[in-house]
Parts: C-alpha cells; sequence; structure tokens
C-alpha cells in the first residue's frame, strides 16, 4: 500500500511540476544519439591518430553510420559535438565561437547541414564558465551572441557544462542561457551540467526542470562496469527525489551508454541498457559505430528496451529494494497500470540467484491481471495476478527485465 502511494505520489509530482517545466516541445522521451565524450574525449591529434581525433570526419563518419546501420531507424538520431571542437580564441572581430580550422576545415555550419541532409539532428557543447572543462573558450560575457550563432548554425542541441565558474552562478546562468536559447526561435534541446556539480548539496531539481531539458545529476561515465555501478548507485539513493521531477520533456542524465567498448560483459552491458531504460535515461551512445561488434549493435537496437526507455508517459522508475547486492527496480508505463520490473544482480561471485516473488511484494496491490514478458527476447513468461508467485534466476553482474502489461482489472 505504501508502495502505490508513493509511485501515486511521484506521478503526481510530475504532473504538478510539469506545468513549470521547460516546454519548448523537444525531449517528450529521452534523446537518443551518439556523443562524443567517453570513446573519444580530446582527442586533438589528426596527425598521429586521423581517425579518432575530434574532427568533422569523425562526427560524418558516425552520422554516416547512425543513418546507414538502422541506429536512426530506432530512434538515435542526435550527433552530439562534445568538447575541444573549438578554436582556442574567438573571432577577433565578430567574437563568435568559431571551429579549430584545421580539424573543422569546413566550420559547424556544414556539419550541421551534413547531419540534416541524413535525417539528424547536430548537438553541440559549450561551458557557462569562462573556458570549457577542456579550456577552450566558455560561453560567459557571450551567452546571447553564442545562442544565436549555434541558431544561425542550425544546431538542435546545446549542451552546457560548468567549469570555471563560481558555484553561486549556476541557478542564474543557466536560466538565461536557456531564455537566450529560446529567443533565437530555433528549437534547442538543452543539456545542463548543473546539478552534477552541486553533488555535495541538494539541488534545487524543480528549477532546473524548469530550464533543462536534461540534466547530468552526477559523475561522467567511464567504460567499466565499477562506473556503470557507482552511477546506479547515486540513482538509487536519488538524494532530492529527483526521480519525481522527471516527466515528458525533462529528464535526470545517468550519462552515456558505453555498450560496444570494452569495458563491459555481455550481460553488463545488457544490465546498462535495462537500468537505463528504467531510469527514463536519454541514450547518447559513445563508442565508436564504426567498429562496433554486432551483438553490441543487436542490444543498442533491441525493440522491447528501447520501447521501455521511450515509453510516453515518461516516470523514472525507482529503486524498491537493495538486499544482498540484488536490487529491485519498478518503473510505470503504459498502457496506462502496467510496469517495467529490474532485478539486477551485482554480485561478483558465485553462479547466481534464484528469486521467487510476487507482485504484491513489490507493492502492487492491484487486483489486475498482467501479462509478463521478458523484455530482452520477447518470451512471455504467462499471466500472473498480484499474488502469483514469478520464479526468475539471475546470474551475477546480470539483469531480469520484465514488462508486466496490464491486461484486465
Ligand atoms: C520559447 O518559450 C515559449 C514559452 O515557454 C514556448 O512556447 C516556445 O515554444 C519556446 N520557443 C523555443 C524556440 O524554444
Ligand atoms: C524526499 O522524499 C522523502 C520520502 O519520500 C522525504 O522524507 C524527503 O523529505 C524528500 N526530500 C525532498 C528534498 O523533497
Ligand atoms: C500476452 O502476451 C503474449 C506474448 O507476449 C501475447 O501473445 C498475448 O496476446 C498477450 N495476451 C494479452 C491478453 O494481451
Amino acid at each position: 500500500m505504501v508502495l502505490v502511494y508513493h509511485i501515486a505520489l511521484a506521478t503526481l509530482a510530475t504532473l504538478v511540476v510539469s506545468t513549470l517545466a521547460l516546454n519548448n516541445g523537444l525531449a517528450r522521451t529521452p534523446p537518443m544519439g551518439w556523443l562524443s565524450w567517453q570513446r573519444f574525449r580530446c582527442n586533438i591529434n589528426c596527425v598521429a591518430d586521423p581517425k579518432n581525433c575530434i574532427s568533422e570526419q569523425l562526427y560524418m563518419d558516425m552520422a554516416d553510420r547512425l543513418a546507414a546501420d538502422g541506429y536512426k531507424e530506432a530512434g538515435y538520431v542526435y550527433v552530439n559535438i562534445d568538447d575541444c571542437w573549438a578554436s582556442k580564441e574567438r573571432d577577433p572581430k565578430t567574437l563568435q565561437l568559431v571551429a579549430d580550422p584545421k580539424r573543422f576545415p569546413r566550420g559547424i555550419k556544414f556539419l550541421a547541414d551534413y547531419v540534416h541532409a541524413k535525417g539528424l539532428k547536430l548537438g553541440i557543447y559549450g561551458d557557462m564558465g569562462t573556458l570549457t572543462c577542456g579550456g577552450y573558450p566558455g560561453s560567459k560575457f557571450y551567452m546571447s551572441l553564442d545562442a544565436r550563432t549555434f541558431a544561425d548554425w542550425g544546431i538542435d542541441s546545446f549542451k552546457m557544462d560548468g567549469c570555471y565558474s563560481r558555484t553561486e552562478d549556476f541557478t542564474i546562468a543557466y536560466p538565461i542561457m536557456e531564455a537566450f536559447l529560446n529567443s533565437t526561435g530555433r528549437p534547442i534541446l538543452f543539456s545542463c551540467s548543473w546539478p552534477a556539480y552541486q553533488i555535495e548539496s541538494i539541488p534545487d531539481y524543480p528549477r532546473i526542470a524548469e530550464y533543462c531539458n536534461i540534466w547530468r545529476n552526477f559523475d561522467d561515465i567511464d567504460d567499466s562496469w565499477s562506473s556503470v555501478q557507482s552511477i546506479i548507485e547515486f540513482y538509487g539513493t536519488d538524494k532530492g527525489n529527483f526521480s519525481g521531477v522527471a516527466g515528458p520533456g525533462n529528464f535526470n542524465d545517468p550519462d552515456m551508454i558505453i555498450v560496444g567498448n570494452k569495458g563491459l560483459s555481455p550481460s553488463e552491458a545488457q544490465a546498462q541498457m535495462a537500468m537505463w531504460a528504467i531510469m527514463a535515461a536519454p541514450l547518447f551512445l559513445s563508442n565508436d559505430l564504426r567498429t562496433v561488434d554486432p551483438e553490441s549493435r543487436a542490444l543498442i537496437l533491441n525493440k522491447g528496451v528501447i520501447a521501455i526507455n521511450q515509453d510516453p508517459l515518461g516516470i523514472m522508475g525507482k529503486r524498491l529494494f537493495k538486499n544482498s547486492g540484488i536490487e529491485c527496480w519498478l518503473r510505470p508505463v503504459t498502457p496506462v497500470g502496467s510496469y517495467a520490473v529490474a532485478f539486477l544482480n551485482l554480485n561478483d561471485g558465485g553462479s547466481g540467484t534464484t528469486l521467487k516473488y510476487t507482485l504484491k511484494t513489490l507493492g502492487i496491490q492491484e487486483t489486475a491481471t498482467f501479462n509478463l514478458t521478458e523484455v530482452f527476447t520477447g518470451t512471455p513468461l504467462g499471466v500472473f495476478t498480484a499474488d502469483k508467485s514469478i520464479t526468475v534466476f539471475i546470474d551475477v553482474s546480470s539483469v531480469f527485465l520484465g514488462k508486466f502489461s496490464k491486461i484486465s482489472g
């Protein structure tokens, strides 16, 4: 009962907040695409490493792969530039940001046109302070000009970082930038790093949701299972109840998908996709789409897990319990009254665990009947009422992701 009440409250909070939340028509479901940072960082050495340096060629290659290899059809449409794209100096006459002329010889507008011609969108990166984290020009004192420049170039998404700035500026700088983006008249998805710089305190999440489409709450992801686990723990703890602020147009961002890289085993990769779906998280791939192995690609394109991620209710799932390395998470999804459930086994040793539970033990008291499906394979597991017991086996470092679709009651 208590749990049902909490879910109802979370839903209510979403409705109440959404009247105040940023409404530029974007990110009605978590945005999907590709982002360079985790895999390609600030590699600017195009002489030694022409295929992997931050350059127009890298983003064109990724746009080609998104468009040709089925990613675009699955919803992955944003090609996001991260740090280290700019020249170290602004244009001395116009004061505009300029792309590095060696690595982006045709400029960002060219890249935007290239990406748009493939039916994709282009995102760019900047910083609210004097410099970006990598030491490139920041937008402090230039916010209006930078917003107009991005709109002129045809940018569709802007990630504003928070390095080289003063702590007390965050609550002012992000709203101001959002106003400048809005006044360009071009819909530009606004990705904020705002709460990630306030981890020690409790960020003002309702205010953040008023100005940002997505926001990074926590540390950057690395290519490792321990990094993925630390992020899951942060979102499970939900300090400040940020899960309740998520909804269409506004999502918490646990950072990039690292599936297709080197750091995750196949079952850990599946766990990342499952948890990012439960968390209603943006799906920004940060891998080398030119060399992704077929198994990772199939996982990234899995229709069942994407459908949960993109569920139109936009409610963020929450952790119900954590016990001896086993976690259970629940996300309300459509059709209304249905649930996605994840059991995550974070243990490193042994040969897995068999769990027996009922929906009642997860706090679902309804008299409804549910059709249970294993999400990754689409395997039907039968029809369940809230008190009929379900048995699942979860290996170590693995997830079980099920969808209980309400069929009656
Ligand atoms: C600007 O904000 C208004 C008010 O929220 C909104 O209706 C409009 O769609 C926004 N325009 C853009 C381009 O974001
Ligand atoms: C978050 O929720 C918990 C319990 O639901 C409540 O005790 C706490 O005060 C809330 N915190 C904030 C910052 O809203
Ligand atoms: C239950 O799920 C199975 C397979 O997923 C499907 O064939 C069946 O039609 C569903 N039943 C109802 C009543 O929705």
